[in-house]
């Protein structure tokens, strides 16, 4: 019996769960060796993590992506949050890396890199795409709060680098929600209105008629929140 590609024949090779974490559940609980020393997930409660994985060491768009990345960690600091990296490489080879991103390219990397080499990590949270690459991390981001709830995910496939100032717009906008019960519209940045939850009973839409709120109708609502992090400290 002949086969068009290997994806047709009756037996496939096994493949590493990929099961996606829940948003808003608690983030998936983890201890792992990183660049840092050994880390648990819970080592950060109280502050928030950005937590991505990149799918080798010493390729391009992983470089341009730490050497990214390396220039968002005192940004994101300011908003209580640092980042965690992770690949399958061994910690020798993040080491090395690490090293070689310093040496050719100027940039020290600020945070830690899990070595997931069993991929313990990676298949907690669905970072491998078996039919993108059975074995590498696609480029995932997770944000989990300061009370480890997963916030946010974002998934972009190998060949696309991220854009760190869209994380940086995802941290601000949930912790903006956070702080003052609003949601967020499409393309919003700090300073930008804000929008105000639709009203859910005919007291609340009645209610909102006096809270001095921009309204186009009664289930469309904008105001302005203060900042959390002034301009000034924005552009670091
Ligand atoms: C890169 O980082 O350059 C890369 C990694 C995996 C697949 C394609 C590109």
């Amino acid at each position: 019996m002949e086969y068009n590609s290997p994806s047709d024949h009756p037996i496939q090779p096994a493949r590493i769960q990929s099961i996606l974490p829940r948003l808003n559940a608690l983030a998936p609980a983890f201890e792992a060796e990183t660049t840092h020393g050994r880390l648990a997930l819970e080592d950060y409660r109280g502050t928030w993590v950005v937590l991505f994985s990149h799918p080798a060491d010493f390729t391009p768009v992983c470089t341009t992506e730490f050497v990214a990345f390396a220039k968002l960690a005192p940004v994101l600091k300011q908003r209580n949050t640092e980042l965690l990296g992770l690949s399958i490489d061994s910690i020798y080879s993040h080491l090395a890396w690490v090293n070689a991103i310093r040496d050719k390219f100027g940039v020290e990397i600020p945070f830690p890199v899990i070595a997931d080499g069993n991929r313990e990590v990676a298949s907690l949270y669905g970072m491998i795409n078996p039919d993108e690459s059975s074995t590498e991390t696609s480029r995932c981001l997770f944000v989990i709060d300061d009370k480890g709830i997963l916030r946010a995910m974002i998934y972009y496939p190998l060949t696309t680098g991220r854009n760190t100032d869209e994380v940086v717009r995802l941290v601000d906008a949930l912790q903006t929600t956070d702080r003052h019960k609003v949601a967020t519209p499409a393309n919003w940045n700090p300073g930008d209105k804000v929008i105000v939850p639709p009203p859910r009973t005919v007291e609340d839409a009645e209610a909102r008629k006096s809270l001095g709120y921009d309204c186009v109708d009664w289930w469309y609502c904008e105001t302005t929140v203060p900042n959390a992090v002034s301009a000034a400290e924005r552009k670091g």
